[in-house]
């Protein structure tokens, strides 16, 4: 798809969104520049308890991780971002043939690949600007791979619903090809208190990250959001398993976006993003309808958060 054809069908389902009986807009659009050092900033906060669980589990588990992978895999990441826990990969699977990055937000994934190239000078480091909810084509390596690991750490797979979520695992499926493998980094049902304040840091850096959204559809598609009449809404549905961001507005208002009109009354919701908890059971179920069986997990002390190696059957 050309550029342009993307940018209508991405404008369409913006416009799409907002026709909803409750507004919503995709979390994809939270990540332009801005959104992705926001993102960064979450991952360092005392309450956002994923990051820092994730990667220690990482760094335990990192010889049998390496063993499984075996030598000269390429590394295939989904939603790369800063690639932090990634490091701890490229310093340990062995021979490792190329690695592949894959983000929507292309500044910042340049700005990651060219770090990394730095830092890992004898590896190949390819990365592919795409959305990975559309087909995208990844770039042949120099060196040919003995088997494809796919990455998709941080949890990011919950910011899915369960049908989108089983599509994307079913690319990543076929991206494994038949001897690969993927893993995959699952946030754990637990203590609802703690959820919520992982969403709700007193630093108000996640109402940032959640407002960055309205700014980043002014610039991409010259809609004319007022984002300091909004105010950040974030809460664990506890049935659903599942926290629900949302942007509350604070009067009635008039939006445009594209040659669409929206008024938006006082107290109405925007749906920005869903964060999925599962349990293990859930997610083996999800991961088996996609056609992966889960071989191994592995999780901290508390549970809070999980690093599965999924085999395609
Ligand atoms: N993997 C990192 C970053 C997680 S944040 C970590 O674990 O910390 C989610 C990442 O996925 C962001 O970098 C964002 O830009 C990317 N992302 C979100 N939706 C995407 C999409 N549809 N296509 C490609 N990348 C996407
Ligand atoms: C990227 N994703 C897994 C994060 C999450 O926790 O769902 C995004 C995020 N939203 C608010 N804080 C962090």
């Amino acid at each position: 798809m050309s550029s342009s054809a993307a940018m209508k069908k991405d404008l369409r389902e913006v416009i799409e969104g907002l026709q909803q009986p409750e507004k919503m807009i995709s979390p994809k659009y939270f990540y332009d520049e801005r959104g992705s050092k926001l993102f960064e900033e979450i991952t360092r906060l005392p309450e956002y308890y994923p990051t820092e669980t994730e990667l220690a589990i990482m760094r335990d588990n990192i010889d049998e991780i390496s063993e499984l992978a075996g030598a000269q895999a390429s590394l295939i990441e989904f939603g790369s971002g800063s690639s932090l826990k990634t490091r701890v990969l490229l310093e340990h699977l062995r021979d490792l043939a190329v690695y592949v990055p894959v983000d929507i937000s292309a500044d910042h994934l340049l700005e990651s690949a060219a770090q990394l190239r730095h830092d890992f000078p004898g590896l190949e480091i390819l990365p592919v600007v795409a959305d990975f909810t559309r087909p995208f084509a990844l770039p042949n390596p120099k060196i040919m791979p003995l088997r494809n690991i796919v990455y998709f750490p941080g949890s990011t797979i919950g910011n899915f619903t369960d049908d989108a979520a089983l599509d994307l695992l079913q690319v990543m499926h076929q991206e494994a090809g038949e001897s690969g493998a993927l893993l995959i980094g699952v946030d754990l049902q637990k203590d609802p208190d703690i959820i919520e304040q992982a969403y709700n840091d007193s630093a108000g850096i996640t109402a940032e990250f959640n407002l960055n959204v309205l700014r980043h559809l002014n610039r991409a598609f010259g809609a004319d959001f007022s984002p300091a009449a909004f105010s950040h809404s974030a809460e664990y549905n506890k049935d659903e398993g599942r926290v629900e961001l949302r942007l509350v507005s604070s009067e009635d208002q008039d939006v445009s976006i594209g040659s669409e009109e929206f008024l938006i009354e006082k107290d109405e919701t925007i749906l920005t993003e869903y964060s999925h908890k599962y349990t293990l059971e859930g997610f083996a179920a999800m991961a088996g309808k996609a056609g992966f069986d889960v071989a191994r997990v592995w999780t901290d002390a508390d549970e809070l958060f999980s690093v599965q190696y999924c085999l395609r059957r």
